[in-house]
């Protein structure tokens, strides 16, 4: 699959395209079956120029309704945790894989992250995060392209190009087994020590965004389909 076309732009760089214009893309999109039954798409919220991105799932009823994600009971772990990696949620964008809510909130079908999946490729390489944390499965099957649970994959930080991901438990399904919500939460600690040991700016992560400008982000595994 090639890049998204982008009115204005041809191979888009990292950072070139605003979130504005791939939200303008998207429109009242009608790419997957999932808009026949959705309130309003959820986008994404956050600071654009967010160092750490967290990747969801898919919208549940509250986001639906609201158009916002991590609004609901998920949103409210979310927010309770964020401080344990000395994170604000103003600091941090929060995207997820499909962004209209499954029915019932099933899982995402094959079809639908297919469909969907080009808009948060384009989020990706707009905001051009240093860490992309994945909630789950869905999410981190899609950044990491793996199949391995998420029990397996967390715990530990995965290098996919640019990227530095952290995958890690759901907030959701965490909130209904406490032992996940531990590892969670050690795993929200770790990225604090990992964000106090990089500061922004610092050598590595500017010889990191040198080698990234002069790169084009298509040639990139992790963000093409
Ligand atoms: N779960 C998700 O994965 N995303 C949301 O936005 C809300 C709940």
């Amino acid at each position: 699959m090639g890049m998204m076309h982008i009115p204005g732009h041809e191979g888009q760089k990292p950072r070139e395209v605003s979130l504005e214009e791939i939200r303008s893309v998207m429109g009242d999109c009608r790419l997957c079956q999932l808009c026949q039954t959705r309130t309003n798409i959820v986008f994404g919220v956050g600071n654009p120029h967010a160092r750490v991105l967290f990747v969801g799932e898919a919208p549940g009823k509250n986001e639906d309704l609201q158009g916002e994600p991590f609004v609901g009971r998920a949103g409210e772990n979310l927010n309770r945790i964020l401080s344990l990696a000395g994170l604000r949620r103003e600091d941090i964008y929060i995207a997820n894989v499909l962004k209209c809510r499954p029915p019932g909130n099933r899982n995402p079908a094959a079809d639908e992250v297919l469909a969907c999946s080009p808009y948060l490729r384009e989020q990706i390489r707009s905001i051009w995060p240093d860490i992309i944390v994945t909630l789950g499965n869905p999410a981190s099957h899609f950044v990491l392209k793996t199949e391995t649970g998420i029990t397996k994959l967390r715990g530990r930080f995965h290098q996919m190009g640019h990227f530095t991901v952290m995958p890690t438990f759901h907030p959701a399904a965490a909130l209904r087994n406490p032992a996940w919500q531990q590892l969670l939460e050690a795993d929200f600690k770790m990225l604090g020590d990992y964000l106090a040991a990089h500061p922004a700016g610092s050598g590595l992560e500017a010889a990191t965004m040198e080698a990234a400008e002069s790169e084009r982000s298509d040639a990139l595994p992790s963000l093409e389909g």
